[in-house]
């Protein structure tokens, strides 16, 4: 079976780690994004993804190749963003006679139950079978009021008045081949204030009410979410004890990837998540913190609390103030004082 996963769009809200990076590549606890999302698709039956991409399409290209977690992966290049409907029409070739296919967003980390959501799907006779979650706060995202038998009666974007009492749309759809016809071509469209209100007038939207974890990672404050409780997961699953060492000292939980390189009289963790490469210097200190792969964090840094992109340098002594993003392969001079919530590039 086949999934779309809409990876345009510019990821403003994940500047400035977004700037060179697209959001499929994010690490989530060293795991690149669209691995997570192949592995979970194909769990679920899904062989064959399409990539719907824009912005930076060029990188993933040549990041995400042909394969991932054994499924085929094919691109869909828009010229100029479609939205979030039209990339779906653009990729009908691609998509084939799939009738049933799966569409989610490209920043979605879950374990919904894609066969079971199929299987809702063609029981209740829908033209579309949207995955909602219940979290604490539904106004940044779609509201959706439901019947009791999980028909979708209200469907509405980012809505004031709704949300208050609403499950929220997961980001995550099965679709069937007459919703391609129903998005006009050419033109940027959105499922979300165009297709998806005229098939819940029609009563041919379902819902499927996901329990388990989900997270939109489009925020920098749900990227960090997501990395430290899934963290918190791997580390209930872990026999082996921590991976402490003489003279470093590493506080669970931690993830520490591969190569990577830990220096003498080094404290990494409690929260530290490093990417494959990264290298901390001799007596730094790196907690709750996420850095991408290929960083160099130099002797005697301090890093708390901050996110730092990929192939930066850290000189010798700096301090990073809790809540930094640092990122654009930057180097950061040696005794560099960065104040907390700073944002360096782009
Ligand atoms: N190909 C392509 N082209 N993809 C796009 C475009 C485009 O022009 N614009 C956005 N996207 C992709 C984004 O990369 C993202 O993966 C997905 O479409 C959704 O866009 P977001 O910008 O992340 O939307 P959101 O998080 O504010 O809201 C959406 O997701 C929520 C759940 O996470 C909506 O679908 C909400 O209803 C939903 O609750
Ligand atoms: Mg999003």
């Amino acid at each position: 079976m086949r999934g779309l996963i809409l990876a345009g769009g510019f990821a403003t809200r994940l500047r400035p780690l977004s700037c060179s990076k697209p959001k499929l590549l994010f690490p989530i606890v060293g795991t690149p994004l669209v691995e997570l999302m192949a592995r979970w698709l194909s769990s679920g039956g899904v062989d064959q993804i399409i990539l719907a991409v824009n912005h930076l399409s060029d990188k993933l290209k040549i990041e995400v190749g042909r394969h991932v977690a054994g499924v085929t992966v094919k691109f869909s290049v828009e010229e100029t963003p479609l939205g979030t409907a039209g990339p779906i029409r653009l990729a009908a070739n691609l998509l084939g006679k799939d009738d049933p296919f799966f569409v989610t967003n490209g920043d979605i980390v879950s374990d919904i139950e894609i066969r079971r959501m199929l299987e809702m799907h063609e029981e209740t006779n829908a033209e579309a079978t949207m995955a909602v979650v219940s979290v604490p706060d539904p106004s940044p995202y779609g509201s959706v009021l439901t019947d009791s038998n999980g028909k979708v009666k209200e469907f509405e974007e980012k809505s004031a008045v709704l949300s208050a009492a609403s499950h929220v749309n997961a980001g995550v759809y099965v679709l069937s081949q007459s919703v391609i016809d129903s998005i006009p071509g050419g033109r940027s469209v959105s499922l979300e204030n165009e297709v998806f209100p005229k098939l819940v007038r029609n009563g041919r939207m379902q819902s499927w009410m996901h329990k388990g974890f989900w997270y939109d990672i489009g925020r920098v404050s749900e990227y960090v979410r997501a990395n430290h409780e899934l963290l918190q997961k791997q580390e209930l699953k872990a026999t082996k004890p921590g991976a402490s060492e003489v003279g470093r000292e590493i506080l669970r939980p931690s993830y520490l990837g591969t190569r990577t390189h830990i220096g003498v009289g080094a404290k990494v963790g409690p929260l530290a998540i490093l990417s494959d490469n990264v290298s901390v210097g001799d007596e730094a200190i790196v907690r709750n913190s996420i850095i991408f792969e290929e960083t160099s964090i130099g002797e005697k840094v301090a890093v708390e609390g901050s996110v730092i992109g990929e192939r930066v340098v850290i000189g010798k002594g700096s301090r990073i103030g809790h809540g930094s993003m640092i990122a654009g392969q930057l180097s950061i001079p040696e005794g560099s004082i960065v104040p907390p919530n700073s944002v360096i590039l782009c």
